[in-house]
């Protein structure tokens, strides 16, 4: 077996920039912000929650994914499919990839909507036509027009918004036209300080904020703080399956880890390369991003311009309608915005790259297309489930619903079968010898019972409770859908006292073709590959 590809990245730091930049994206500023201020599940107990999901699962499927990437790169193969053929050496193995080609390019079909947004938020705010004054819907009529969420397909058309989803998408296959090194690795090393310093400047704005309207001296940035950070109720909260689930659910989202994303970066590792610190560092780069940055910006400012009420509308409205509102009261307002949205973008931007990537990979190595041809092809497949969430736009119902079954359902069981691989497929022992390949840090112990018994036990029991609620209807009050302007919850299968609705049925569909056309590529693909 030969090595197809003569990819690789060109330094040690460039990888971790890589897989920094795919960590830290809109998870970071703003669904976390968004969840942590959610009194429903946030403040304390969501915070514990969330610390030991990040040690129990995200750090140990983190550096299961680092070291199965390398491994079945050095094997020749870059997607997950090949990785798992390589990994388990049974013919249904590939299969078990599946869902590392689905959810990076399912969530991109989404994702690079929002990023558009960002884009053109920015460009607005930049140029004053974000400051609507003190009038709270006005920000919100700016951004239903801005997402068509009034009408389904009124996005679609020769109009602003949709001038910047076009720039963004093409400018994505642009620079993944251009290589791991010279695509993805350039735009992560320069966009990732960019990021950082822009992070600082506005944390530095809204931590002197202290009291904007001296008349209300209980709306300051401290009390912000303190309302997003001050543990309420932990007790009760940990009780709750809820707060477990959305836990774990935005660990794995955050830190691009479980589904397809981090065993695609790795494969193009040395064979030699260490993989423990270099998983460790860029998990810190995006816990500082996420609890330092994220978590320090948007509640407080919001707080403390317009008090709890406005903080409590969910993660777009947040982000969209709060804080526009905010920037437009503050001196330099404008800019301010515009350093903010700017922010996002590059967020967003280097996330976006590393949904395309194991997608390009897997059509290179399946289907023996070059980059031109795979490019091609990917760009046809999410121009079709873009336009999708695009034309359905109405309460962004077809977002919500890929989100739901890629987002939440799709990368739970990615991340659960890449345990099970791990533990029983590659074995172990093996497993653990080969992650301290060339490893200048060694893994605790402590995470050797982690990874063998902990982590599969908990996420196993997660998405049974999952299931439960969200297949079969159960109660659990587990989670409105991630990014909910409207706070309805979408429900494909119409439980008791629900309605599906039609235009999620159609989505369902179009993920179902989407799921079926993918098996018969990695059959393809496997035809290749038995013959190498
Ligand atoms: N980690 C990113 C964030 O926090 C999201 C992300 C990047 C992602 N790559 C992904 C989500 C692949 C799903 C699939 O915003």
């Amino acid at each position: 077996m030969s090595k197809q590809t003569s990819e690789g990245w060109s330094s040690k730091l460039g990888v971790i920039m890589a897989v920094a930049g795919s960590a830290v994206g809109l998870g970071n500023f703003l669904r976390f912000p968004g969840l942590v201020a959610d009194k429903e599940t946030g403040g304390g107990a969501f915070l514990i929650a969330y610390f030991i999901s990040l040690l129990i699962v995200g750090l140990p499927v983190c550096w299961i994914e680092w070291t199965l990437g390398r491994f079945g790169g050095s094997k020749g193969f870059n997607s997950s499919p090949g990785i798992f053929h390589a990994v388990l050496a049974r013919p249904w193995g590939k299969y078990l990839g599946l869902l590392g080609f689905i959810v990076p390019v399912g969530v991109y079909f989404y994702y690079v909507v929002i990023e558009s947004w960002c884009l053109g938020y920015a460009w607005t705010s930049f140029t004053g036509g974000l400051d609507l004054g003190r009038d709270a819907a006005a920000y919100a009529a700016h951004f239903n027009a801005f997402t068509g969420m009034k009408g389904d397909g009124s996005i679609l058309g020769l109009n602003g918004p949709f001038v910047f989803f076009i720039g963004v998408f093409v400018l994505n296959f642009v620079i993944i036209y251009r290589g791991l090194s010279k695509g993805i690795e350039f735009i992560c090393n320069w966009g990732m300080p960019l990021l950082i310093l822009i992070a600082l400047v506005l944390l530095a704005r809204v931590l002197t904020l202290g009291t904007p309207d001296p008349a209300k001296p209980e709306l300051s940035v401290w009390n912000g703080l303190g309302y997003m950070w001050n543990p309420d109720d932990v007790l009760g909260g940990l009780a709750k399956p809820a707060v477990w689930l959305k836990a774990s659910s935005q660990v794995f989202f955050t830190l691009s880890v479980g589904f397809g994303v981090i065993i695609s970066y790795a494969s193009y590792l040395k064979r030699d390369d260490d993989v423990v610190l270099s998983g460790l560092t860029a998990t810190s780069a995006n816990e500082f991003c996420e609890v330092g940055l994220g978590g320090m910006i948007t509640v407080p400012a919001a707080y403390a311009f317009l008090g709890a009420s406005a903080v409590a509308g969910g993660t777009f409205a947040l982000g969209f309608n709060v804080l526009p509102q905010v920037f437009a009261g503050m001196p330099y307002g404008h800019l301010f915005g515009g350093l903010f949205f700017t922010l996002l973008f590059i967020a967003a931007i280097t996330s976006s790259l590393s949904m395309l990537q194991p997608g390009i990979a897997f059509l290179e190595e399946g289907l023996g297309l070059d980059r031109r041809g795979s490019v091609t092809f990917l760009g046809l497949v999410t121009a079709v489930g873009c336009t999708l969430v695009m034309w359905f736009s109405k309460d962004l119902k077809a977002l919500e619903t890929v989100d739901f079954w890629i987002g939440d359902v799709g990368i739970f069981l990615q991340g659960t079968i890449l345990v099970y691989v791990f533990n029983l497929g590659f074995g172990f022992e093996r497993g653990w010898t080969e992650a301290h390949r060339g490893a200048e840090v060694g893994i605790p112990g402590l995470f050797r019972p982690i990874i063998r018994w902990i982590a599969p036990v908990y996420l196993t029991g997660i998405f049974l409770m999952f299931m439960l609620k969200n297949v079969a209807g159960w109660n659990l009050s587990f989670t409105e859908p991630r990014f909910t302007p409207t706070g309805q919850v979408l429900d494909l299968v119409g439980g008791p006292g629900r309605e599906a609705s039609g235009v999620a049925q159609l989505t369902a569909v179009f993920l179902v073709v989407f799921v079926a056309f993918t098996v018969l590529l990695i059959r393809r693909a496997g035809e290749r590959w038995s013959q190498r």
